[in-house]
């Protein structure tokens, strides 16, 4: 029987445990209130067996085991990367939540049980759902703020599509996706963006280093205007070991979500140690 791991919050912890104040260019990890300077987040969607996932974990533990450092496994297996995880530095959450708490939702993932679980992040509006279950920005809002009010800390996804970039629409696309979300949490909420061009996911095309950090200075901007400046912006899309030290160069890219090269411990650890480097 796995043991569950509390959430630790920051305000929770002993002050011996907590830093005075968060350095500028950090996050703040809700699981041992210590700074981040970067983010690497694998999203393992729906791959791997159980069996498969232990023995990811266990080599993540051996070469990645650093503060920074997240998994999105299959929410299946939350218990029992919940208990391999315990005591590490790495982080976890799940790939989506229920917008509603409690309730008649048959299939959802409540987020008050979800934090219960230890984890300490929520995907929310990947392309993948936005797409294949038809996800509103509205949706993906309350979403947001479910997160945000159980706990979590949400990970907002925004992207265009190839024809919307091709037809000069890429910023205006991922301005709609991202507003309700910033006209709904709290300004003072702790979350991430990812971007991540639909065209570039698991596709193995990324966007240039020049095309991500001209999005992500965009978004920033965005972020700023509402008093959101401590946000951090992640890229994804066929993020690999080849290309993770240019995108860690971008002054807006604090990090990454990475589908695909997360599977694979070598190229996962590449791709940590490129964004290390960077701070
Ligand atoms: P990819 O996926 O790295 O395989 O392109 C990224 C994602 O979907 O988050």
């Amino acid at each position: 029987m796995t043991t569950l791991k509390p959430l630790q919050k920051w305000s929770n912890l002993s002050s011996a445990n907590r830093q005075s104040s968060p350095p500028d260019d950090s996050l703040r990890d809700l699981k041992y209130g210590r700074c981040m300077s970067f983010f690497v987040a694998g999203n393992w969607k729906t791959h791997l067996l159980s069996d498969e996932a232990n023995t990811l974990i266990q080599q993540l533990l051996d070469q990645c085991n650093q503060d920074g450092v997240a998994v999105f496994p299959p929410a299946l297996y939350v218990p029992q990367v919940s208990d391999q995880l315990r005591d590490s530095a790495i982080g976890f959450g799940v790939q989506d939540i229920s917008e509603s708490g409690f309730g008649a939702t048959t299939g959802d993932l409540c987020a008050q049980q979800v934090a219960e679980f230890g984890c300490q992040y929520a995907l929310v509006g990947h392309s993948e759902r936005r797409q294949r279950q038809q996800e509103s920005s509205q949706w993906v809002a309350e979403k947001a703020l479910a997160a945000v009010t159980a706990g979590l800390v949400p990970i907002v996804c925004v992207g265009e599509t190839l024809e919307e970039r091709e037809a000069g629409n890429d910023v205006a696309t991922v301005m709609e996706q991202l507003e309700p979300v910033l006209n709904l949490v709290p300004v003072d909420s702790t979350l991430m963006v990812a971007y991540e061009p639909v065209w570039a996911i698991g596709t193995g095309k990324t966007a240039s280093a020049d095309q991500a950090q001209a999005m992500h200075s965009e978004i920033r901007a965005r972020l700023s205007q509402i008093g959101m400046q401590q946000t951090k912006i992640l890229y994804g899309g066929s993020v690999k070991a080849a290309n993770a030290a240019e995108l860690a160069q971008c002054p807006d890219v604090y990090g990454a979500l990475v589908g695909g090269a997360a599977l694979q411990i070598d190229e996962f650890a590449a791709i940590v140690a490129a964004f290390q480097e960077r701070h």
